[in-house]
């Protein structure tokens, strides 16, 4: 009888955890089958360097590394946290990796709700077998950290030999999904607490809407180390869950544009600027007009999806666009392409 009732009881609980995973595939199915990108832009079209016909330098002596969580990589190019928690996605998350070691990059995994959930899918996120060196990111969705003990968070970066943890606010995504958490007070005192007892710096990301200045103000008051502003423009997460099953249509195009974020808040903290760039130009302009790194999530899954050779043709041209740019402006090191001039149109 009493097994009987033990059994009955964990129904809801495993029905819970199969969710979790077939969600995660559902997103990356979705995404490479459907694009699932914003109409509007993410606004760098209307950031332009000023052409400098006299660079005084050579292309070979441009040198765009940098040091990000206490690791110098060659380009400041951060994959940003996509997946795990089902059967393929060791492979995607590995792929991605091993990527970000041969070009010098970081890396982040998706969230790990579902490793929580069901502890045997850690294999689904390690990577340091392939990429041992890479600046790496944990990752959790904030309304986890309500539901979870702060052991069961930390884990999450220990099991993967994390080096940050990125905690992603995505109360669009949830309030489209069906099934998605709507109850987001609370969110920041359980980010205040994290970034207070974790070892590893905390990052917070958005997931494409963007971060404005007055909650970047509020991170900076948590504790958090880096904002990873993820702005409109790129991957619509509204729109894929639109798409999935979502109920209330209209908010396909909701979200602050990426370079607008960027401008927004510029020195407040170290900026990480993903959210529809879409090329190593793209990247260049975010980090001129005020960001330190940038991210992309979309072009790297969809260049991996295509074959191993798409994936490092990619990130070769990406990662020689940032360098061209550089040249181009009279640009050796990331700090001068920092102050690179630029018009906002
Ligand atoms: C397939 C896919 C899955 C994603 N899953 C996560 C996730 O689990 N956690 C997270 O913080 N962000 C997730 N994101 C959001 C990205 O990290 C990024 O913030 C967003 O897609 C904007 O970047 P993009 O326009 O370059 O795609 C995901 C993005 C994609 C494309």
């Amino acid at each position: 009888m009493a097994s009987q009732k033990s059994s009955r009881s964990r129904k809801p609980e495993l029905a819970k955890q199969k969710q979790t995973e077939s969600r995660k595939k559902d997103h990356v199915d979705l995404v490479l089958e459907q694009g699932a990108q914003y109409s509007k832009t993410s606004g760098f079209e209307r950031v332009d360097f000023i052409h400098n016909a006299l660079p005084e330098i050579s292309l070979n002596s441009v040198d765009l590394s940098t040091i990000f969580l206490n690791k110098k990589i060659s380009f400041p190019i951060l994959i940003t946290g996509m997946t795990g928690g089902y059967k393929d996605a060791e492979r995607i998350n590995k792929g991605l990796a091993k990527t970000a070691q041969k070009y010098g990059l970081a890396f982040g995994v998706g969230s790990q709700r579902a490793m929580i959930e069901k502890p045997e899918l850690a294999k689904t996120y390690q990577v340091r077998d392939v990429a041992p060196d890479i600046p790496l990111l944990a990752n959790i969705g904030a309304f986890q950290l309500k539901k979870y003990s702060f052991p069961q968070i930390e884990s999450l970066v220990h099991k993967i030999e994390a080096d940050a943890l990125a905690i992603h606010l995505n109360p669009l995504q949830e309030v489209i999904q069906p099934e998605g958490d709507t109850d987001f007070s609370g969110v920041l005192a359980a980010i205040g607490r994290t970034c207070d007892k974790l070892s590893v710096p905390v990052v917070v990301k958005e997931t494409g809407a963007g971060i404005s200045i007055d909650v970047a103000v509020k991170l900076k008051d948590a504790g958090v180390s880096y904002i990873d502003i993820s702005g409109s423009g790129g991957t619509s997460w509204s729109k894929v869950e639109y798409l999935r099953k979502g109920l209330v249509p209209g908010f396909e195009d909701w979200g602050i544009p990426t370079a607008e974020c960027i401008i927004q808040c510029k020195g407040l903290l170290p900026l990480i600027a993903s959210g529809g760039i879409r090329s190593g130009i793209d990247g260049a302009k975010a980090i001129t007009i005020g960001a330190d790194m940038c991210g992309a999530a979309y072009p790297f899954i969809k260049a991996l999806d295509e074959g191993d050779a798409e994936l490092d043709k990619m990130a070769e041209t990406f990662t020689n666009q940032m360098k061209i740019c550089a040249y181009l402006t009279g640009s050796k090191t990331l700090e001068d392409l920092k102050k690179a001039k630029m018009r906002i149109l």
